[in-house]
């Protein structure tokens, strides 16, 4: 895949990564669809996110050409306790440059391939009702609505429902976990 002739490049971020990652969400922010938070993230905390869904084996990924990030995906586990631990939920922007060019599709594929190879059984995504490009893009990566909330969000004077989008990884809940160990009683 390629843009404007250069070949896209999808790879693992970078902590020199996040201004150009803060600049494609802030753009998104304004716009209303892509976050519910109306203020901009502090770098700080993307580059604490980062290392810390890295240490978890959790992809944070980037697409970039010529040496110019436009777009990103990561995933966070879905709750801290533990039996939620083979579940993960994820996010997923791209440049306003790039957008409607199968861009979002490979970066979630590879997102997808990632955490099934980290041995997450199930992804999440929380997904604005309005966000046509989003729901689509899930829709065709294997996704399914599993539920809706009405009504969650208040943003840019109207109230916004929140669509969650799943899918399974890997043998989902057709086998148990890599590292499961039958308890003996
Ligand atoms: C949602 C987003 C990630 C999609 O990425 P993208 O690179 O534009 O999408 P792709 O080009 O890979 O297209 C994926 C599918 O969505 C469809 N699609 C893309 N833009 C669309 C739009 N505006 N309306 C309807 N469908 C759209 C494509 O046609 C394609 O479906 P197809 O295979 O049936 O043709 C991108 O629009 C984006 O960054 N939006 C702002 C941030 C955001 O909303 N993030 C998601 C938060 S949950």
């Amino acid at each position: 895949m390629t843009a404007g002739g250069a070949e896209i490049v999808v790879r693992t971020s970078r902590e020199d990564d996040v201004p150009a990652m803060i600049a494609i969400y802030t753009h998104h922010i304004r716009r209303g669809l892509g976050g519910n938070v109306v203020v901009a993230e502090d770098p700080d905390d993307i580059k604490k996110r980062r290392k810390n869904m890295l240490s978890k084996r959790l992809p944070h990924l980037v697409a970039e050409v010529g040496g110019t990030v436009i777009g990103y995906a990561y995933a966070v586990p879905f709750r801290k306790r533990p039996a939620y631990r083979y579940t993960a939920k994820h996010s997923i922007y791209i440049h306003p440059d790039h957008l409607g060019q199968g861009l979002g599709r490979r970066l979630l594929d590879a997102l997808v391939a990632s955490c099934a190879a980290a041995g997450y059984r199930q992804l999440i995504g929380y997904v604005d009702g309005a966000n046509l490009a989003s729901l689509r893009l899930h829709e065709r990566a294997g996704f399914r609505e599993v539920g809706r909330l009405p009504s969650v969000a208040f943003k840019f004077g109207k109230w916004a429902d929140s669509v969650m989008m799943q899918r399974a990884l890997g043998d989902g809940d057709q086998s148990p976990p890599h590292d499961h160990v039958p308890d003996a009683t």
